[in-house]
């Protein structure tokens, strides 16, 4: 005879350790909220914060004396007001650039953050943060070794921690070495050869992949392996919708006003 009681308090005990496991909110702003205000900075987090997200993708680097900050690209030239390789220069020349007039005259002046400033932010308001560490190329284990040890010390006795991510195994190899309870998720645009042991041999607690590379199947193999499954960059409702049928534990998007209810309901 089977207890109804039993199984509720079972499922009860199961969610509370899943939860444990995976700290993190279904939805996730891509780039601070990278489409309302100039992606990368502080502005786009309060936007994205402002709209009801609980959790921001962003991407950091390091500048040439080791500060690590939030830029995409390895390039100055889309999004600041500078020239040539932002890794090449030191953060006191880096923390003069203009990142907001690009976007419009109501950034204008909006500087790239460092990730402490980033911490400062997150932890403030009690949100969580997935750092994709998005090296400079050919400093990609400097970076990781850095951002990890760097977000390690930041968020220190502080719940939850930061999800470290990136498509660079150098990087995530460092990162797993310099500050290994920090969680790590392998970033795939491609399902390369090895990636599935790759991310077990990382310890990884989730991969996340573009949303073209997942499936029903996909999800199953990365939760029977104690992996979560997250998607980027889901902006439309169609492919919201086949994510979610397919099971997926959360997804990046850039679209945070047409899922602002959404995210907020989650809290
Ligand atoms: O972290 C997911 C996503 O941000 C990866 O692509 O180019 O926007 O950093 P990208
Ligand atoms: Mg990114």
């Amino acid at each position: 005879m089977t207890d109804p009681a039993f199984f509720a308090a079972l499922q009860q005990n199961l969610r509370k350790i899943m939860s444990a496991d995976w700290p993190y909110p279904f939805w996730i702003a891509h780039r601070g909220a990278g489409k309302r205000a100039p992606e990368n900075t502080l502005a786009a987090f309060r936007e994205g914060a402002a709209q009801g997200f609980r959790m921001f993708e962003c991407d950091v680097k390091l500048s040439a004396d080791d500060v690590p900050f939030l830029l995409h690209d390895s390039a100055l030239e889309r999004t600041t007001s500078g020239l040539g390789t932002a890794g090449e220069r030191p953060w006191a020349a880096l923390s003069q650039l203009d990142a907001g007039s690009w976007h419009g005259a109501r950034h204008a002046g909006e500087a790239m953050p460092t990730l402490l400033a980033i911490a400062r932010f997150v932890l403030a308001n009690g949100l969580a943060v997935n750092l994709e560490i998005k090296s400079t190329p050919g400093v990609e284990t400097r970076t990781g070794e850095r951002v990890a040890r760097a977000a390690a010390q930041l968020w220190a006795g502080s719940a939850p921690p930061p999800l470290l991510s990136s498509f660079e195994v150098p990087a995530l190899e460092a990162a797993a070495a310099a500050a290994p309870a920090l969680p790590r998720a392998l970033l795939l645009d491609e399902l390369w050869a090895g990636w599935f042991e790759t991310a077990q041999r990382l310890a990884c607690r989730a991969v996340v992949t573009h949303y073209s590379l997942m499936d029903a199947a996909m999800v199953q193999r990365l939760h029977r392996a104690g992996m979560r499954a997250l998607v980027y960059t889901v902006n439309e409702r169609a492919d919201l919708v086949a994510m979610r049928a397919a099971g997926v534990d959360g997804v990046i998007t850039d679209e945070v006003e047409r899922y602002a209810a959404e995210a907020r309901a989650e809290r």
